[in-house]
Order: structure tokens, then C-alpha cells, then sequence
């Protein structure tokens, strides 16, 4: 499960009543927001005179810790003292309930002038402060309603967290909405090198291509730093998320320096390790305890042409039930039946199909078939016809411009290379273990992978075929991708990573 709070939205689909919509919400609670704030000593800077604000404060639970910490301590909540913590919130209910809970459990009228409904992205807010805490939104920018995409874009692209030449590309991005509210809020809100403490995914330190924006390192124009991070592995400090995540200092107006200081739970203590980036500055981090470790990796090298460029499985963007049979079917032309890949093959060692995938496709050039070629096959025809509607319905800007095209019958990750005689193929989700192995045909049929569990070289002969699987069962690969902190992740060996790891000499035309 993501992180779920801005996902969920029905009904009008604008950004205004996004605002004003209960949504789904995950909040820190009280016992993980006084951690964080004991962790980095900002109750002292507090007493001490430092103006502090959770930007996106929900229920505004890092202020109530405050508070909480302050009676603890016998400390007064003074004027002076409250006039000191701010609160930003899009959600008005949210800082409603704030303001009730702090009257019925500290007798405190929270002064209104320091809370702010406001979306934090969009609007200007005038403060500046020296500390910023709080657990910004954590939703991937292509789960957003469409209206606040459209009115979010222009930021994304101000913010460098996509290239201004291809905001297309925005509409099916995994960047996270968090990255953005950070960068936001560092550049804008922060006073001359004030500092931030966030609960985050981690992905936008260890994600490859979507959040290599946010690793600049660069706010509205302003450097900013992460210098320690607390990787939780077996903690819940949000119950029922799936998605890693830690917390981290941000200093502002610094460079960023490596190796960043980087603790991780690992048998139930913090154990520190050093993080640094895998090569070009704004690559995602690889973490070792001793920096002689980061020899491994210098030389891996392996020869491919363009056309092997490594690739996830076939995605049907949510209709597995039509495309996808446990039982080869009887009832379709068989040439568009392929087996696809399961867990048992690298499991049970075996290679007769568990699961099969219709893939209306021309292999020959990788393209779907046409609608007049799909109706010479009348079964195939009145099957699709059956599931038009569910088919037309799939969501994702790259399936949305091939279906407006026409083509509803249309999967993502389907070309040329579906089609190669041989694949050297691996499981690149949640696994620790990196396994390549040969795939060829089953009467015929190339096997196929299946969306982000499996990912694949394709090869158009079988010796070529093994002299890849050989050089990628090199043991310094699994060691690496431990390194990137993938293992178990969703990102474990993803073709982005694989290819980002792997110094790919591309011979152009090799097989020809
Ligand atoms: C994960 S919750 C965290 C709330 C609180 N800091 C906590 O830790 O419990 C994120 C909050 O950000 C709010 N939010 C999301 N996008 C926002 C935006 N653009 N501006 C202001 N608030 C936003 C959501 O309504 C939600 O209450």
C-alpha cells in the first residue's frame, strides 16, 4: 500500500475540492513526532528561540508533540513561546480539530495567526523559519486527480524534478509529490541556512530515474544538504505502509557533501553506515559501513547492442483478468498465447508455463494487430469485443494516447524485443537474490515477463544469450544492488538500475 493520502479523491475531480475533501491520511503518531524532535534536540532550539512550522500539518500532531514535551518538562507554553510554532495546512478540517485538541487538552487557544489553510505549493506563504518538521504527502505524482496534475506540473518543471523539454513525460511519473513539497518548502520557507526534519520514502534517495530531480540538491535556487538519515527496516512507525522510508536533516543554503551519515535498523539497533552516490552526483545513493567496500563495482562491463537495452515484463494496465490465464485457453488462436514467467521457475527450477498472456501483437515488428487483422480471428475478435468497455476504461497517459488512437486492445512493455528468441531474464521486484536465467520458447512462444517483477535482456541468439546470463551472474552484481538498498524493495534490480549499474559497452549491429 502507498502512502495514501491525496490519493483517494471522488467526485469533482479539481484541485479545490482536493482541498476540501476528507482523504485518505496517514499521520505520524504522537510517540514517532516526539521522536523525531527529541532525535535532533528541536524542543531545545524551540526554548531557545527558533521559529518553527510543519508545512503540512495535518492534525498537526509535530506541535502537539511540542507541547507535549513542554509539560513533561514542566516548561509554560507561553505567548511568546507559542507565537514561535506555525502550522500549514491544505485540509481546514484537519486544523480544526487541531485547534480543538489543543483547547481540551493543553487549555490553550492555538493563535489562529499561526495557522495557515493554504496549499503550500501553489500559494505564497510570507513566514520564513529556522526549523521546518512535520511527514510532507508521500503519493506519486501519477496517482494524483487530474486537475491538481495539471496545476501542479508548472512546479514540478520549476523545481527541476522533470526536464522542462519533456513534461509529457509527467503524466505516468512515479516522482513523488513529496520531493516537490520538500524542495518548496526548503527554498521558500526556510530562513538563511535554517534546517528541516521529515519523515520521507526513501526512494527519493535510492529511486533511479524518477527523483534524480530531487538529487540536485538545489531549492529555488538554494543549495540545500541532507546530512543523517534513520532508515527504518522493521519499526512501523506508519502502520500498514508499505512504501521504505526514513527521516532526515536537511541543512539549508549548504552544499551537499558525501558520505552522508546513514543509520539503518538492522537487529533491532541503528547501525551507521555511509551513503554516497553510485557515480554522477545526482545517481541514487549506494550505503556501506566501511568505504572500502565501494571498490566493488569499478569494472562491470558488459557487451550489447541498442536494441538489448534491459526492459521490464508486459503490463496490462490493470486488466490481468483479460490478458491473463492460468490454464493455456483453448478457446484463442494459440499463436497469440505466450507463457509467462512465475516465481516457480526460479523456485522449482522448472520451465513449463504456470501462467499464459494473450498479446494481440504483430511479433514481427511489435506492434498490435490491427482491427482488421484482429477480426480475421473471430474468437479472438468476440473475446476482446467482450471486454471493449473494461479494456477502453485502463488508465495511464501512454495507454490513453494508443487507445485513443484506437487500439484499446493495446499493453505496455510489448515491442520487437517481446518477441527475441531468447531472453536472459531475472526477478527485479522484492527479491535479495539476483538470479538470471535463459528463457526461450515454449512451441514456439517467447516467453514473457510480467510488468515489474521480472525484467529481461532480449537476444536474438542463443550463445549470445549465454554469455550475458555468465557475465551478469558476476557476484559483485547482487553485492552492488545490496548496496543500492533495494534488497527486498520494489526496486531491487529494475532495468533503470541494472543499466545505471552495468557500464554497457552497446555494439551497434553485433547480430547482424
Ligand atoms: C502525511 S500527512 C502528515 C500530516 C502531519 N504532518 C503528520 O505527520 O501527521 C500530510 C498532510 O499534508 C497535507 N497536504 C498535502 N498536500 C498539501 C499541500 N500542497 N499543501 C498543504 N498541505 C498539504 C495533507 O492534507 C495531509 O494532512
Amino acid at each position: 500500500m502507498k502512502h495514501p493520502q491525496l490519493i483517494v479523491v471522488k467526485g469533482k475531480d479539481n484541485w479545490c475540492s482536493l482541498m476540501k475533501k476528507q482523504i485518505g491520511q496517514v499521520f505520524t503518531p504522537l510517540k514517532w513526532a516526539e521522536w523525531l524532535i527529541n532525535k535532533w534536540n528541536i524542543f531545545d532550539a524551540w526554548l531557545d528561540g527558533a521559529h518553527i512550522c510543519d508545512p503540512t500539518a495535518g492534525q498537526g500532531v509535530f506541535v502537539t508533540a511540542m507541547l507535549h514535551i513542554a509539560r513533561n518538562r514542566r516548561i509554560p507554553i507561553t505567548v511568546d513561546r507559542l507565537s514561535r510554532l506555525a502550522l500549514i495546512e491544505m485540509s481546514p478540517s484537519h486544523l480544526k480539530r487541531f485547534r480543538e485538541n489543543t483547547k481540551k487538552e493543553f487549555g490553550v487557544d492555538f493563535p489562529t495567526s499561526q495557522i495557515f489553510c493554504q496549499d503550500v505549493i501553489t500559494e505564497a506563504h510570507k513566514g520564513k523559519y529556522d526549523i521546518l518538521i512535520g511527514n510532507p504527502p508521500w503519493v506519486n505524482f501519477g496517482d494524483l486527480p487530474t486537475a491538481y496534475k495539471t496545476l501542479l506540473k508548472p512546479y514540478f518543471i520549476q523545481e527541476g524534478l522533470v526536464q522542462e523539454t519533456q513534461p509529457a513525460l509527467l503524466g505516468s511519473s512515479r516522482v513523488d509529490i513529496a520531493a516537490l513539497v520538500l524542495k518548496v518548502v526548503l527554498g521558500k520557507l526556510l530562513k538563511k541556512s535554517g534546517s528541516g526534519y521529515f519523515y520521507l520514502p526513501t526512494s527519493l534517495f535510492f529511486g533511479d530515474g524518477a527523483h534524480s530531480g530531487f538529487r540536485n540538491y538545489s531549492a529555488d535556487h538554494r543549495n540545500f544538504a541532507i546530512d543523517t538519515v534513520y532508515e527504518f527496516t522493521s519499526t512501523k512507525v506508519f502502520e500498514g505502509v508499505n512504501t521504505a522510508y526514513c527521516c532526515a536533516r536537511f541543512q539549508c543554503d549548504t552544499q551537499q557533501e558525501f558520505p552522508v551519515t546513514y543509520f539503518k535498523e538492522l537487529g533491532g539497533k541503528w547501525v551507521e553506515h555511509q551513503a554516497l552516490p553510485l557515480k554522477s552526483a545526482n545517481d541514487p545513493w549506494r550505503i556501506v559501513q566501511n568505504l572500502d567496500e565501494l571498490n566493488i563495482g569499478e569494472t562491470l562491463e558488459i557487451r550489447f547492442t541498442p536494441e538489448q537495452k534491459p526492459r521490464q515484463g508486459v503490463n496490462t494496465c490493470g486488466a490481468n483478468n483479460v490478458f491473463i490465464f492460468d490454464h493455456k485457453p483453448t478457446h484463442l488462436p494459440a499463436e497469440f498465447l505466450y507463457p509467462l514467467a512465475t516465481k516457480e521457475i526460479w523456485r522449482q527450477n522448472v520451465s513449463s508455463p504456470h501462467k499464459w498472456i494473450l498479446l494481440p501483437y504483430h511479433r514481427e515488428i511489435g506492434k498490435p494487430l490491427t482491427w482488421s487483422q484482429i477480426k480475421k480471428y473471430d474468437i479472438l475478435r468476440d473475446y476482446l469485443q467482450h471486454h471493449q468497455e473494461e479494456l477502453q476504461a485502463r488508465k495511464g497517459t501512454l495507454l490513453r494516447a494508443s487507445i485513443n488512437r484506437g487500439n484499446w486492445w493495446t499493453l505496455l512493455g510489448v515491442g520487437p524485443y517481446s518477441f527475441a528468441p531468447f531472453k536472459v531474464i531475472w526477478e527485479a521486484y522484492g527479491k535479495k537474490l539476483f538470479n538470471p536465467i535463459v528463457l526461450s520458447s515454449i512451441d514456439g512462444q517467447m516467453w514473457q515477463g510480467n510488468q515489474a517483477m521480472h525484467a529481461f535482456i532480449p537476444c536474438w541468439f542463443e550463445d549470445d544469450a549465454q554469455r550475458i546470463k555468465t557475465e551478469l551472474e558476476n557476484p559483485e552484481i547482487p553485492i552492488l544492488l545490496r548496496q543500492l538498498n533495494g534488497a527486498g524493495k520494489c526496486n531491487w534490480a529494475q532495468p533503470g538500475k541494472i543499466k545505471k549499474i552495468l557500464s554497457f559497452d552497446e555494439v551497434e549491429n553485433r547480430f547482424i
